[in-house]
Parts: structure tokens; C-alpha cells; sequence
């Protein structure tokens, strides 16, 4: 036998940046971050804008393109701005990357050059992956515009579309150039994707940081009512936990099963693709978070009063724990449209043995190798009498509130 053992070590480095008005022409981050490594000048890019973003800022596109002008020396637009769909749409449809290689191509663009992709994290995970696989790698600049883009998504190495029905079923590992987190763009999400983002957040504390989970409880009136500046905080912990769990975690390329910032999304990846992508990503991860809390409880690992905690957290962020997906054909099975199916496919997906995180406490997770069926099932229905029981009190709320006398104008009281 004849062996050559090779090894090979590359560092990545890649800054996160914080800012408002990114392509204001007065804020020089976007030029400077380019120029910082301007091997030629001035430098190429394209830019990829989401257009649930252009529709909420019209100018957008035109203020990108004075941007590069302002900046000429360093920017050069290489293409007119390309418009793709947000959301799910673009990850489903693979003629959105073809475009996006389209536009690589036809501008020239080279290993020097820059993506810019301004967007949800749909549109990110899209342009990711076409500017990964086009000359093997484009340098990437992502902009995030939703609170789960710039509080999760963007933060990682990890792009990619659908295939097949699959979530996420062809991508890349490729790290970003670098990442610009602009506040500014939040203030038009709306209020459901507002909310989403939240969940990812609620992960990290869960599975990394008591002391953010205490924060994000005592701060959730201000976060359900909008507050930016709160938002904004729960924004940077979650950054850092992430981009900490990947620098020092010690498998930034998931080579191994264990996924600790998977947590929960092994049900929410399935509740995705049986809603038919109604469920956004956040939204699914809220109702993965309450089910593998509520099993780790009823399992015997977790506390109650942890348990309770966490799972009237979700509500109080204004989050769902649960939709009728998640108990359909419960009683076949390894049933195809049953949420239990997602456990193979998480399985098959991580190679090897299933490896799924649930909770001592709040902030110490472990692994689990084996899921109780029946307890699965049983946390199911205990998740389905709690929203229902938390509906009820809120149209009782509701009711109540609406029927409060209420004084015709002009009565001088
Ligand atoms: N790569 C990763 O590591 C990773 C991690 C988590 C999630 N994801 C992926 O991210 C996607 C979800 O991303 P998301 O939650 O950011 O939502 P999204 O990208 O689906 O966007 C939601 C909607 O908001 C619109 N939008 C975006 N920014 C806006 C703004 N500022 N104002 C108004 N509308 C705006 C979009 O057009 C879209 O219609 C999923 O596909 C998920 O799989 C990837
Ligand atoms: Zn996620």
C-alpha cells in the first residue's frame, strides 16, 4: 500500500458590519469594504436586490446605481441591477440562479469581482449559491433585510435552493466576503416576517445564553410592539452566538451529525415543505422549538418550569406553536405528508445517525441518538391544546376589550 496523506488548512475571515442607509451615497462602508481589498480598480459587481425589498423602497435600484457612480473609482456596476422574486419563490425555481449566472457571465465578472445580494434570506441563499458556483466562487457581499437574514442566515457559511421537494437540497459551504446588517431596511418588513425573525433568536439563547433568553423575555412586549432599538440588540447577541458558534463550534462545515444551531429545525424544515412554503422559515422554527422543548420536558430531561417558560415566550412574541400540519396522519406510520417523516429525512440528510439536540435546561442542550415515537406524538397534542387554549383567551381578550362602553364623540366627558 501507497499512501500520501495531505492536509489542507485555510482560514476564512470574513467582518460583520452594523450600519443604516448602506447605499446612502454619505456612508462610505460599502466603497471601503470593496476597496479594502480593491485588486483592481475600479472593482466589478453585480447586485442582486430582492424585489419584496424594491417594492417597499421604489429607489432603491436607482440609489445603487448613484452609489457605484459616487463612488466610481473603486465601483463599477457591471449590469443593471437584477431583480429576483423574494421569499420561497426564488429558492424553488432554479431559473432564478441561471439568471444570476446569466448576469455573472454576460458582465464579465471574475474571482476578483463582487456579488452584492440585498435581500431576505431567501434571496441571499439563492445569490450565495450562484455566486459560489460560478468561476467556483465570487466574492460575496450579503445585505440582509429581515430580522432572521441579519440575526441568523447571513451570519453563516451555508447557502442554497430547493430541489426535489427538499428544503435546501443543493448548495455550498462558502463563507461570505462580507456582511453589512443596515436597521434601516427593517422598519418596511412586515409584521409577520418581523416577528419570524425573533425565533431564531430564541434558538440561540435556548441552546447557548440563559441570560439572553432572560432578556428576551423580559423585552417582549417592546419586541412584539416593534422597537427597533430592542430589535437591534437581540440582533447583535444573536450574531455573535452564531458567528462564535461556527469560529470555535468545530465543525463550521457540518462534516459531523451533531447541528447544535439545527435546533428544532428538523420539524420545521418538514412543516415548510407540508405547508407548502405558507409557513415561512422563522415561523416553522418557532413551532420546531415548542415541539422539541415540549418532548425534552415530557421526556424527563427538561424542567417544568423551563418548559413553561419557553413555551409561553413563543405566544408572547405574537408566535404560533402550532398549525394543523403538525398533527395530520399522526396514527400511519412513516406517513409521507406526516411531520414524524421529517425525522428520516433529517436523518438522511446528516448521514450516518440521527443526531437531534434537546434541553436540560434553558442554555445546556444535548444530543439525542433515538426519538420516542409516542412521546413525539404526545407533545404534538399537548402543543395543539395549547394554542387552541391560548386562542380562546385571546378572543376573550379581544372580546372583552371590544366590549368596553365606548363614549360617543361630543358628550363633553
Ligand atoms: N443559509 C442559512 O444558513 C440559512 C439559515 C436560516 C434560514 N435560511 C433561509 O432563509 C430563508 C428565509 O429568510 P427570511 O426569513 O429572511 O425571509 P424571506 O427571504 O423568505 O423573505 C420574506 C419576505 O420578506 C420580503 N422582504 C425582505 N426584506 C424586506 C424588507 N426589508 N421590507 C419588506 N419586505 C422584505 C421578501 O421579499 C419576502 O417576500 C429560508 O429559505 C431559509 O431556508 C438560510
Ligand atoms: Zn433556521
Amino acid at each position: 500500500m501507497d499512501v500520501i496523506r495531505q492536509k489542507v488548512r485555510v482560514d476564512f475571515e470574513y467582518p460583520v458590519y452594523f450600519t443604516t442607509g448602506v447605499v446612502t451615497p454619505s456612508n462610505l462602508l460599502l466603497r471601503d469594504v470593496v476597496a479594502r481589498s480593491a485588486d483592481q480598480s475600479p472593482s466589478r459587481l453585480a447586485v442582486v436586490l430582492d424585489q419584496g425589498v424594491l417594492d417597499c423602497h421604489p429607489h432603491l435600484s436607482d440609489q445603487v446605481a448613484e452609489y457605484v457612480q459616487r463612488h466610481r473609482t473603486v465601483l463599477n456596476l457591471a449590469a443593471p441591477v437584477l431583480i429576483v422574486p423574494g421569499g420561497e419563490a426564488v429558492k424553488n425555481d432554479p431559473r432564478h440562479v441561471d439568471d444570476i449566472h446569466r448576469v455573472i457571465n454576460e458582465a464579465g465578472l471574475c474571482r476578483h469581482s463582487y456579488v452584492v445580494a440585498i435581500g431576505g434570506g431567501a434571496v441571499l441563499d439563492a445569490a450565495g449559491y450562484a455566486a459560489a458556483t460560478a468561476h467556483r466562487g465570487i466574492r460575496l457581499i450579503r445585505v440582509p433585510t429581515t430580522v432572521l437574514a441579519q440575526d441568523d442566515s447571513a451570519m453563516g457559511v451555508k447557502n442554497g435552493i430547493n430541489a426535489f421537494g427538499k428544503k435546501n437540497y443543493l448548495g455550498t459551504f462558502a463563507p461570505p466576503f462580507a456582511v453589512i446588517n443596515d436597521a434601516s431596511f427593517l422598519a418596511t418588513l412586515p409584521d409577520r416576517h418581523w416577528r419570524a425573525g425573533v425565533s431564531e433568536a430564541i434558538k440561540a439563547a435556548l441552546i447557548k445564553d440563559r441570560a439572553f433568553f432572560d432578556f428576551l423575555e423580559q423585552h417582549a412586549v417592546a419586541l412584539k410592539s416593534r422597537d427597533l432599538g430592542v430589535m437591534e440588540q437581540v440582533i447583535r447577541r444573536c450574531a455573535v452566538l452564531h458567528l462564535t458558534h461556527i469560529a470555535s463550534g468545530g465543525d463550521p462545515f457540518e462534516l459531523g451529525s451533531s447541528r447544535p444551531l439545527d435546533f428544532g429545525h428538523w420539524s420545521a424544515h418538514k412543516l415548510e415543505q407540508l405547508t407548502d412554503h405558507q409557513l415561512g422559515h422563522g415561523e416553522a422554527v418557532a413551532i420546531g422549538i415548542a415541539l422539541d422543548t415540549t418532548y425534552s420536558y415530557l421526556a424527563g430531561f427538561l424542567p417544568e418550569d423551563d418548559w413553561r417558560r419557553i413555551i409561553s415566550l413563543l405566544p408572547a412574541l405574537g408566535l404560533s406553536v402550532y398549525v394543523p400540519e403538525l398533527g395530520q396522519h399522526l396514527d400511519v406510520e412513516n406517513h409521507p405528508t406526516s411531520v414524524l417523516r421529517g425525522l428520516d429525512e433529517f436523518r438522511e440528510h446528516l448521514g450516518g445517525s440521527l443526531t437531534i439536540l434537546m434541553l436540560r435546561s434553558i442554555g445546556a442542550p444535548f444530543d439525542v441518538h433515538e426519538i420516542r415515537r409516542d412521546i413525539m406524538i404526545r407533545s404534538i397534542t399537548v402543543l395543539r391544546d395549547f394554542e387552541h387554549a391560548h386562542r380562546l383567551r385571546e378572543e376573550r381578550h379581544e372580546r372583552h376589550t371590544l366590549s368596553e362602553p365606548i363614549e360617543p364623540e361630543g358628550t363633553g366627558r
